[in-house]
């Protein structure tokens, strides 16, 4: 996570494959959400690769919400660019 004035980003969040669907990364995003919403923190962004259903998919059951689509970040594929309002 990095941290900025009133809001951060989650620059990377990965579960290793074994101990996926277990409610680890939920865990982990809540906890990040509790300790940056102490620090005054009042936006998270967030980010996926297009081609990254799942990753997109979990973000959107957290309630992050999609604002932008950047383009060929990675080389040859697009960014979702999503964000979530802590109160
Ligand atoms: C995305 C990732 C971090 C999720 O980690 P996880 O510990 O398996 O996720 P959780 O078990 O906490 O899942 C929480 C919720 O997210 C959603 N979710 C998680 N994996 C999903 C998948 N493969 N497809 C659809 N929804 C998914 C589900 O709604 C899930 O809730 P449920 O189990 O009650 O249905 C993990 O799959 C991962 O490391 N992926 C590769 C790296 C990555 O994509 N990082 C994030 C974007 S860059």
């Amino acid at each position: 996570m990095t941290y900025y004035e009133d809001s951060s980003n989650l620059d990377l969040l990965a579960v290793k494959t074994e101990f996926q669907g277990k409610g680890v990364a939920q865990k982990l995003v809540v906890w990040l959400e509790a300790v940056a919403l102490n620090a005054g923190i009042r936006k998270i962004y967030v980010q996926a690769r297009e081609t990254n259903k799942q990753g997109v998919e979990f973000y959107k059951k957290l309630g992050y919400k999609k604002f932008a689509e950047k383009q060929q970040v990675y080389g040859i594929e697009s960014q979702i660019r999503m964000f979530k309002k802590l109160c």
